[in-house]
């Protein structure tokens, strides 16, 4: 694996495919997916390791943010990755914060983006920047940052980005905790009550396609979180999976249910993909 800090190292074969994968790294087991999903779909694989201050709106959680270059490097080794491209700021933002950056439009009006001002434009701008950067076929993104893939994708399509998006499904601990860098930071206890974040996801999705419409669905998992007031639940909701806006309550088709709680100081995001049924 060859390591780059500055983007005016990276260089393209002329031949093959590459495939990128960003991270803002303290990789685990969700990164890897995605890591080996590049793999298998392309030539070269190039990962990026980039802790982006543009899109943190709380400067205590960017500094706090964990950062494990030494072991993430040597996972990524032993994933077989060709590049590694693991800058400093200057390197991304060489004139300090961008005077242009990308709007993320009404989806920073929603879940993520209404409790995380700036944080959809500062995703999107970063990752256009490292799209130009590092020039790949496709990049591949987590199916765990729901929200975040439908910015990706959108921004994709209305600026005419010639990049092919995949997505790769979130990973989870064996008892259903979805794999995230801020899983560090809770203790035994409230790893055990963060459990409740994909126990109401899933008990939404059973609800579903059971038959349940929107609101019942949504209700079944509400129950469920009810069950741990530990957990101080920000949204749990149900997203139109191409526009990242609230469904109705007689909405009919895919829909993606999405939570956010914090527990303990830790703030965790979540969702599963669902199929609704019946109208209310
Ligand atoms: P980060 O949180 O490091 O996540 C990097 C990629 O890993 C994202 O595409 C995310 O969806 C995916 N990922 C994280 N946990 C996962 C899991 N449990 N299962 C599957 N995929 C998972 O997302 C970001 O960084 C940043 O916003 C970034 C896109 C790098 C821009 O700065």
């Amino acid at each position: 694996m060859r390591t780059v800090t500055r983007a005016s190292e990276l260089s393209r074969a002329p031949q093959g495919t590459r495939a990128v994968v960003m991270t803002m790294g303290a990789l685990h087991g969700g990164h890897l997916a995605l890591v080996r999903h590049a793999r298998a779909i392309a030539d070269e694989v190039l990962v990026t390791l980039f802790v982006n201050p543009l899109q943190f709106d709380d400067p205590a959680d960017l500094e706090g943010y964990p950062r494990t270059l030494d072991a993430d490097s040597a996972l990524l080794e032993a994933e077989g990755v060709d590049i590694l491209y693991a800058p400093d700021v200057d390197d991304v933002y060489p004139g300090g914060t961008p005077i242009v950056t990308v709007s993320a439009g009404a989806i920073s009006d929603v879940f993520e983006g209404a409790s995380r001002p700036g944080h959809f434009d500062g995703v999107l701008t970063v990752v256009l920047k490292l799209m130009h950067l590092t020039r790949p076929d496709v990049a591949v993104f987590g199916e765990k940052d729901a929200q975040q893939v439908i910015a990706v994708r959108t921004m994709v399509r209305d600026l005419n980005v010639p990049v092919e998006i995949a997505v790769a499904p979130t990973v989870r601990d064996d008892d259903g905790l979805a794999r995230s860098s801020r899983n560090v930071f809770l203790s035994p206890g409230e790893r055990a009550d963060a459990l409740v974040l994909s126990r109401a996801l899933f008990a939404a999705d059973a609800a579903a396609r059971w038959g349940a419409a929107v609101p019942e669905a949504l209700r079944a998992g509400a129950e469920v979180l009810a069950s741990v007031p530990s957990a101080r639940v920000e949204y749990f909701a149900a997203l139109d999976p191409l526009s990242a806006q609230p469904v109705r309550g007689d909405y009919r088709g895919e829909v993606v249910i999405a939570v956010a709680a914090r527990v303990g100081k830790t703030r965790l995001i979540d969702n599963v993909s669902s199929h609704i049924a019946r109208e209310r």
